[in-house]
């Protein structure tokens, strides 16, 4: 939602630009722009991908040292030309680019029109920055001063990033909610929402903060507070490689995240998990193992697909380690003033780490006292940084908007901190312990397994494809990836599609049932198994179409099905991370049958940084 890049250096900046807001892209966005500075600002912005403002772009001056790029998710006004960033101020001296929302950019426009100002666009962006511009003036102050100033009005999140004619060197950034990273280099700094904008240039990169501002010179890199007391900027050191942020040969990057599952989760156990000597290490849990045993409950928070590796959680931890678990929305979890108890564990799952309602949601929970563990995807990331303790789910980068190799991974991290908590509440045999760690130990060659047959789920898309709706259907630790499996289908496809735990059709949606309707049914052999054939029954008595994904082996639902796909056998607590994968590539074929734009399907973004 919303990609922000800068460059300052001894470079030209537009390629340096223009290549960051390319790998941007996968957040989602509706224009892009980019501003540049030699002798005067020159504001280049349209209505589309960044691929159609390149073409409108050529032949135009784009000589500078200095840039700032956006790609932008409307928010205030329509995705257009005018409302597209970078914005320039009234006087013409300033340009911005902002992600997030200035909740009260009402109130501080009122004022701004009281004095004459006029507005070219409809976005609160632009009255934040003619307020910065009405400030640095009347105070004959610097641009610093005045971001300064200027933040300390307003509320709602922000990433902003500034260039000032009057100083050509410099850009001003700074954040409250939406991400920044900027990357060091030998006379130069880059500026990214993450850091794939800067990845073939430099390793070294500084988090910034909330409430942290930045002065960004091509030799210097001053970090402050909004007191404007200096900060010494903490240097790390990337542990990514530009292949990982490539499609490496695959068409789409959705289908190479698919296909990297094998590796991705082998990455996120390797280290962790040794089936043979019976260990799992886990720092992170390790550090907080005596609240963890101790815990009265334990609530997780997270939005979409990391959302359903929640529930599927929440199976997984009462059954092994008895303890209550509360799923909830954090978008609904940070309004409604919910019962949180010192001690209470708050675990926040997030692929980006950066998802405005869950970081909100575990901010007010951490001020309540509860302890915050966070499992994240992306390293450095706001959750990750805010969090007491956590787990990395170690699936590199995803950049496809589908949450694939990420979900899978947070269900092996999910698991083995179940394990792990649960041997030491011996809450759990002996005997299912070792079992379960070779069950999780094996997931990826039987990831790699069922991989082989995707040209199956591709005919099985092609042959559904001009369906209008869908029903996903599960019970047990299924039931969640129904879930799972009916949002991949509705994000990628735009086909309208519902999960529901099989035995509550009855309750409703059997009405939907034609002999147009393909129902997916998630049934792989488990302790639900002769229920969910029945549900099956019920659905064929009514002429559905039955799509089954079963264990290998399994004649009876075979017999039944109009389709099937197969995984291998495992334990029903493991089966989720199989039999998620088949919906993964379902939707993926069901899109490109449909001649959707898998990696950025409509209306989308990758990282919510809005509420
Ligand atoms: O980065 P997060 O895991 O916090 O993102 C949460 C959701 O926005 C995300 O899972 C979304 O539902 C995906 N598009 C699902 O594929």
């Amino acid at each position: 939602m919303c990609g922000i890049v800068g460059y300052t250096g001894y470079r030209e900046a537009y390629p340096v630009v223009i290549k960051g807001l390319k790998r941007l892209e996968y957040r989602g966005y509706d224009s892009a722009g980019v501003a540049l500075l030699n002798g005067g600002l020159k504001v280049y912005k349209k209505q589309g991908r960044v691929a159609e403002l390149e073409e409108f772009i050529v032949g135009k001056d784009l000589h500078s040292h200095i840039g700032i790029g956006h790609t932008r998710w409307a928010t205030h006004g329509e995705p257009s030309d005018r409302n597209a960033h970078p914005h320039t101020s009234a006087k013409g001296k300033l340009a911005m680019i902002h992600n997030g929302i200035i909740e009260n950019y009402a109130q501080i426009k009122k004022e701004l029109l009281n004095k004459g100002y006029l507005f070219t666009s409809d976005t609160d962006t632009e009255v934040l920055l003619n307020f910065i511009e009405d400030i640095k003036v009347n105070n004959e102050c610097n641009l610093e001063e005045a971001v300064r100033i200027a933040l300390k009005r307003i509320s709602g999140a922000y990433c902003i990033l500034l260039i000032d004619e009057s100083d050509p060197e410099t850009i001003i950034a700074a954040r409250k909610g939406s991400p920044l990273v900027i990357g060091v280099g030998k006379g130069e700094h880059f500026l990214g929402s993450d850091a794939s904008p800067m990845l073939e240039y430099t390793k070294e990169v500084v988090y910034v903060n909330d409430y942290e501002l930045a002065i960004v010179r091509p030799d210097e890199l001053i970090l402050k507070n909004l007191g404007n007391e200096k900060i010494t900027p903490f240097v790390t050191k990337l542990d990514m490689e530009l292949a990982a942020i490539e499609k490496g040969g695959y068409d789409h990057f959705m289908l190479k995240e698919i296909f990297e599952q094998p590796s991705s989760i082998h990455d996120c156990l390797r280290g962790r998990l040794d089936a043979s000597a019976g260990t799992i290490t886990m720092s992170g849990i390790e550090q907080n193992i005596e609240a963890f045993k101790s815990a009265s409950r334990i609530i997780i928070v997270a939005c979409g697909t990391s959302w359903h590796a929640g529930l599927v959680a929440e199976y997984i931890i009462e059954e092994l380690c008895r303890i209550p678990v509360e799923v909830e929305y954090a978008s609904e979890f940070r309004y409604r003033n919910p019962v949180v108890n010192k001690g209470d564990i708050i675990i926040a799952i997030s692929q980006s780490g950066e998802t405005a309602d869950t970081l909100v949601a575990i901010e007010r929970a951490k001020e309540q006292g509860a302890i915050i563990f966070g499992i994240v995807n992306a390293v450095g990331s706001s959750i990750a940084r805010i969090s007491n303790g956590g787990a990395y789910t170690h699936a590199g980068p995803e950049i496809g908007v589908a949450s694939t190799k990420a979900f899978t991974g947070q269900l092996a991290v999910l698991t083995m901190m179940a394990l792990k908590i649960a041997k030491k509440k011996s809450s759990i045999t002996d005997e299912r312990y070792t079992q379960l760690l070779f069950e999780l130990e094996a997931v990826p060659e039987k990831v790699d397994a069922l991989l082989k047959n995707a040209g199956k789920i591709k005919a099985i898309a092609e042959k559904y494809k001009d369906a209008t709706d869908a029903l996903f259907l599960g019970r047990g630790y299924n039931f969640p990836i129904a879930l799972e499996g009916a949002l991949k289908l509705k994000e990628i496809s735009y086909i309208h599609a519902e999960g529901y735990p099989a035995a509550e059709m009855k309750h409703g949606p059997i009405a939907l049932v034609t002999d147009t309707l393909p129902v997916v049914f998630v049934a792989t052999k488990d302790s639900y198994h002769e229920k969910i054939v029945s549900n099956i029954q019920e659905i064929k008595a009514r002429k559905g179409l039955v799509i089954a994904i079963i264990t290998e082996g399994d004649e009876v639902i075979a017999a039944l099905a109009n389709d099937v796909f197969f995984v291998p056998p495992a334990d029903e607590m493991i089966a989720p991370m199989l039999s998620c994968v088949p919906l993964q590539l379902l939707s993926y074929y069901m899109g490109i049958t449909r001649g959707v734009d898998v990696d950025k399907p409509r209306n989308l973004a990758k990282s919510v940084t809005v509420e």
